[in-house]
């Protein structure tokens, strides 16, 4: 099979490596700093599993059938499969995710690739499979949504929890020629594989994105509770997740969710609600926004405290410890961290930021980045670490953190 995976992020580069096991896959990107690095046989992004398979690929320990080109004819030409693997950021002037890279591939691949089938992998709003196969008047486009976590984005797809395809009678075949590449390219047996129309699998797809956000922001909520009243949050969280219907499991407290993904996705579901009744589906948006206000004040209370007892009221400064929402991830796209820190600085509170993926004395988002950790140490009144890391054990009594499984 000749397979074409447009966009080198976390869905199409641990795709590209999955399917390039056992064929042939060229992937593509807009970004020529990337094919030029993939073809060097290094990782645009932070994966443990693609770093590992690439440089095995480049050692000859390893064989990937795989290349990475600028975008143009020649990506296209002669795919079997093309994979959309494209950014859909939200647009919160449209209410909706901006699909127009997604329409971009698959207007060349219908240009350059005539009798591929186009598979949609990114996150598209529900109905929109159909919508674009009538404006194309294409009857060769699918949907397949991933489910992948960045940082175990190839890991994720070598062992993946289940395959979806939507399709209709006419794209049957095709998705399950998909779902096989996907299986036969995986680490593990038995995958389970549903086919569905593409509306329900757009639909599962944000839905289960609200659940997860949901669920975080309900643990989040219980802790505010418990914070607020001077109560054992851990003990009430184990003490739920014990009833088996509940589970023990994504129950760790948060600054509030954030990533690429729950972010826009609860946002986009919301949208696609328009006049159905529903309240949950809103509480999952508002829920996180309640929360880090909540993170924000509670920080801010702490920082003007310590301000004036430690630092001898000179003026109040916060340290974020670290962007990324995940321990191990370099990524912080809508971090909550972010968030908070937004937050922080419209309080009056200077904020400075502890993180080595960025450039020491650089500014993101309003924030001096001071990677000299002893140096960040003593300039923070207050440290907020979203997940706590034993580099801050010697100022444990300076570090807000909701992070009770990480701490002790
Ligand atoms: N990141 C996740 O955890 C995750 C999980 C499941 C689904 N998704 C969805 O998958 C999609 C991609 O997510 P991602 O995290 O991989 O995004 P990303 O931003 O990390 O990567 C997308 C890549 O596509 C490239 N690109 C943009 N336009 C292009 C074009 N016309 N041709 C070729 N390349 C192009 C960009 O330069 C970028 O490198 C989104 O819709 C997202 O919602 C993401």
């Amino acid at each position: 099979m000749n397979i074409t995976v447009a966009g080198m992020g976390y869905v199409g580069l641990s795709l590209a490596v999955l399917l390039a096991r056992h064929d042939h896959v060229t992937v593509t990107d807009i970004i020529p700093e990337k094919v030029d690095m993939l073809n060097r046989g290094v990782s645009p992004i932070r994966d443990e599993y693609i770093e590992r398979y690439l440089k095995e690929a480049a050692e000859g320990k390893r064989s990937l059938d795989l290349k990475a080109v600028t975008g143009g004819a020649k990506a296209y030409a002669g795919a079997d499969i093309v994979v959309a693997a494209v950014p859909t950021n939200y647009d919160p002037s449209r209410d909706h995710f901006d699909c127009s890279a997604v329409e971009a591939v698959i207007e060349q691949a219908l240009r350059d690739a005539p009798d591929a089938y186009i598979v949609i992998r990114s996150t598209v709003p529900v109905g929109y499979t159909a919508s674009v196969r009538e404006r194309y008047g294409s009857g060769r486009i699918l949907f397949s949504p991933e489910f992948l976590r960045e940082s175990k984005a190839l890991y994720d797809n070598l062992y993946p929890g289940r395959i979806i395809v939507g399709c209709d009678g006419g794209t049957r075949a095709a998705a399950e020629t998909f779902a096989c590449l996907l299986k036969k390219a995986a680490l593990k047996d038995n995958v389970d594989t549903l086919f569905m129309g593409f509306t329900e699998a757009e639909a599962v797809k944000l839905f289960a994105n609200t659940y997860l956000a949901l669920r975080v922001g309900f643990f989040n909520e219980l802790d505010t509770y418990a914070e607020v009243n001077g109560l054992d949050s851990r003990a009430i969280i184990e003490g739920v997740g014990l009833d088996p219907r509940i589970g023990p499991h994504y129950n760790n407290p948060s600054f509030g969710y954030g990533g690429y993904c729950l972010p826009k996705d609860t946002r986009q579901l919301l949208a696609n609600y328009a006049g159905i009744p529903q309240r949950i589906i809103a509480a999952a948006v508002e829920s996180n926004e309640v929360r880090m206000d909540h993170v924000a004040e509670e920080a801010a209370r702490l920082c003007r405290k310590a301000a004036e007892k430690d630092f001898h009221g000179k003026e109040p400064v916060a340290g974020i410890f670290r962007l990324a929402m995940k321990s191990g991830s370099d990524n912080f796209r809508e971090s909550a961290v972010l968030h908070v820190a937004d937050r922080l600085r419209k309080d009056g509170i200077r904020v400075i930021v502890y993180e080595p993926s960025a450039a020491d004395g650089s500014v993101v988002c309003g924030c001096t980045v001071v990677n000299d950790l002893a140096e960040f140490k003593r300039l923070s009144c207050c440290i907020l670490a979203n997940r706590y890391d034993h580099l801050l054990d010697d100022v444990k009594d300076k570090v807000y953190t909701r992070d009770i499984f990480n701490r002790d």
